[in-house]
């Protein structure tokens, strides 16, 4: 169904992984998609010309989601080139997991490193987003189940990067209420993309924690921003939804 004809949409890390799917379901929809990426450059070429294809138009910004001051510009640049701005999917992040925050050896660069791109790169681009974007407009970041219910050690500053996503969006949707703007997240469980390299099954302990024991598909959530970003989701806003086959359930 084509509902989202005539939105602009700003998908930030659209070249691989989550960041694909969600670019092609919108533009499916009728949106045209802007995405950015921080080094597949042709990989995010290749992702405009699928957009291209589905007869929308499409376009792949160059914008490191750790560097703070480049969110205004990235935002102006999607407004400029396409001439508004109706739907802002914060999808980039870092997964930094692996160490517990009592590790000697842990890499606290990284993790820090992980903060400025998971946290403060959404926030300033929400913030720019939020200036000029349309009444109206959709706001959702893709957190992660973990921020809800850890479950296994070493994944405490990725979870916590999530979670301060969660608040961020819920005074977000308060701020921005009066002008129709939603704000929402949805937390996804295990994926099989790049993020999850050297992983080729979910494993069992894992699968075994959930309800449904399966991995999440990608288009499973994609489908779910779409119908989010769309007419029938006005009323909903400061939510958080849980694609993840019950593992916080
Ligand atoms: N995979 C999972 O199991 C899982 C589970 C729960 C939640 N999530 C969340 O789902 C979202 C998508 O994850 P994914 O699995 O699709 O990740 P992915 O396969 O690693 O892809 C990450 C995407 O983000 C971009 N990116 C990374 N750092 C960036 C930066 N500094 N500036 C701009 N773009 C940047 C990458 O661009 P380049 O190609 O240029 O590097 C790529 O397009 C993330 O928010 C992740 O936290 C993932």
């Amino acid at each position: 169904m084509k509902n989202l004809t005539g939105k602009v949409a700003l998908v930030t890390g659209g070249s691989r992984g989550l960041g694909v799917a969600i670019a092609l379901e919108l533009a499916e929809a009728g949106a045209d998609v802007v995405i950015t990426y921080s080094q597949s450059a042709q990989k995010a070429k290749d992702v405009v010309s699928k957009i291209e294809a589905l007869g929308q138009r499409g376009l792949a910004i160059q914008s490191d989601q750790g560097d703070i001051t480049a969110s205004a510009p990235l935002v102006e640049q999607v407004v400029k080139e396409f001439g508004s701005l109706d739907i802002l999917v914060n999808n980039a992040a870092l997964a930094n997991q692996g160490s517990k925050i009592d590790d000697p050896n842990a890499d606290t660069q990284a993790w820090d490193r992980m903060w400025q791109v998971n946290v403060l790169g959404v926030i300033s681009t929400i913030r720019a987003a939020s200036k000029v974007m349309n009444n109206g407009g959709r706001i959702i970041s893709i957190g992660t189940g973990l921020a809800t219910h850890i479950g296994v050690p070493g994944v405490t500053e990725y979870a916590a990067t999530k979670a301060a996503i969660v608040g961020y969006s819920k005074g977000a949707a308060r701020d921005l209420g009066a002008r129709k703007i939603t704000v929402n997240v949805i937390q996804p469980g295990i994926m099989l993309t790049d993020m999850q390299a050297g992983i080729e099954d979910v494993p069992d302990f894992l699968l075994n924690m959930k309800a449904i024991p399966e991995a999440v598909e990608i288009e499973d959530v994609a489908a779910a921003v779409s119908f989010l970003s769309g007419p029938n989701a006005n009323n909903i806003t400061g939510a958080v939804l849980d694609i993840n086959g019950g593992w916080t359930a």
